[in-house]
Parts: structure tokens; sequence; C-alpha cells
């Protein structure tokens, strides 16, 4: 008697789950009701059962049950492989998306360290220059003044405030010999002579940042 219970709760559940969403409370209670073999398959409405699952009364409710196990255990088995699809999906996505953005991110490290190096080696560069026109300069101070604002010999223009291009130009026409401002371009062409166009340079941009 308790075994014929069971069957027809597992008949009952069968027909929920072979009739679909539209089985109701009622129904439900209708198949429990109906033990085992009875009018179960009558609770199907046409068109609503496929491939015999419902219908004839010839198969017994364990074999229904079975194949209404078997069933359930597909549907089961496809939304778990679903699921497991999905999540390695979302997974791939995210991680590829993390790749991504270590990519980004080792890039824009990459291009700061550039950078970085790339004003570092210029402030290098401007130190070096800085300090070879400031120790060029030591010679020039005498007559142009340390500040660069005294008139040479009280004639020539002072060399503070010009600008670094005019005032390399200047001291390559000196050493050239085709500059003579005031009448004493054979002094300065004496005082550059020896001067490099990098040591006329570097001093050029020293006096023009006195
Ligand atoms: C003995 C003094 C004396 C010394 C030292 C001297 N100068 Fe002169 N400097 C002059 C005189 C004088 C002139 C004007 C020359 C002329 O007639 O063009 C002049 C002109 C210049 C000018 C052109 C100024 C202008 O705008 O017309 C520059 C630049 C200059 N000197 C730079 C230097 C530098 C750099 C040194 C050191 C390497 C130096 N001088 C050393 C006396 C001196």
């Amino acid at each position: 008697m308790k075994k014929l219970t069971v069957l027809s709760m597992i008949a009952a559940a069968l027909l929920l789950t072979a009739c679909g969403d539209s089985a109701t409370g009622a129904e439900a209670k209708a198949a429990t009701e109906t033990k085992t073999e009875v009018a179960a398959p009558m609770k199907c409405e046409a068109g609503k059962c496929g491939e015999g699952k419902c219908g004839g009364d010839k198969k017994s409710a364990a074999t229904e049950a079975k194949e209404a196990a078997s069933t359930a255990v597909e549907k089961a088995t496809e939304a778990v492989k679903e699921t497991a699809s999905e999540a390695t999906e979302a997974v791939k996505e995210k991680a590829s998306s993390a790749v991504d953005s270590v990519k980004e991110t080792a890039t824009s490290a990459v291009d700061s360290v550039k950078s970085a190096a790339a004003s570092a080696t210029a402030a290098v560069t401007a130190a070096v220059d800085t300090g070879a026109g400031k120790a060029l300069y030591a010679k020039c101070a005498g007559c142009h003044g340390a500040d660069g604002k005294t008139k040479a010999m009280g004639k020539a223009a002072p060399v503070a405030g010009q600008s670094a291009a005019d005032l390399e130009a200047k001291l390559a026409g000196y050493k050239a010999g085709t500059v003579n401002a005031v009448g004493m371009g054979m002094l300065m062409k004496g005082q550059v002579a020896s001067m490099s166009d990098e040591d006329i340079k570097a001093v050029s941009a020293y006096m023009a940042g006195l």
C-alpha cells in the first residue's frame, strides 16, 4: 500500500512534468488520487502531451515514472551543460578583458617610464650645457659682468637679455671676423677664436639665462 502511494506520487509528478506548466494544483491532487494506473492519462488534454507520454492506459505508472525521471534527468543535464558553458564563456570574457587591461596598464607604464627617461636625459643635457656655459663665461665676466649687464669697454651692448640664438650668431660672427659692432670686433675674435661650436652654443645658452 505504501509503495502504491509512492508510485502514485511519482505518477503525479510525471503528469506535472509531462503536461508542462498548465498543470494546476487541482490536477496534481486529482492525479495523486488516481493511485497507480487509472485516470492519470486522462488528465492530459489532447495536444499537450507528445509521444505517448500521457496517453494509453497500457503503460504502467512505474514505466511512466521512469520515463519522466529520465526526461527530468535529461533536462537537468542539459540545463547544467548550458549553465556550465555560459559560465565558461563569462570566465573567458572576463579573462580576456583582464588580459587587455593588464596590457594597457603595461603599455602606459612603459610609456611613462620612457617619457620619464627622456625628460631625465633632457634635464641632464641641459645641466651639462649650463655647467659648461657657466665655466666658459668665467673669462668673459671681467668685461661683460657676472650678470651680463655691463657694457664691455663702455661700448658694447650688454649680453644679458639677448636670446641664445642671437648671441650664438654674434659669437660665430666674431670668430669668423665678420662682426664688428663698435669697432672692437678683433678683440672679441681673440676671445672666441679657440672656442668650438659646442662651446659657443653652451656659453650663449648661459648668457641668455642671465
Ligand atoms: C676684454 C673685454 C672682453 C672680454 C674678456 C670679452 N668680451 Fe665680449 N665684447 C667686448 C667688446 C668690446 C665687445 C664689442 C665688440 C664689437 O665691436 O662688436 C664685445 C661684444 C660681445 C658680444 C656682442 C654683444 C652685442 O650684442 O653686440 C658678445 C655676445 C660677447 N662679447 C660675448 C663674449 C663672450 C662669450 C666672452 C667670453 C668668451 C667675451 N665676450 C669676452 C669685450 C669683451
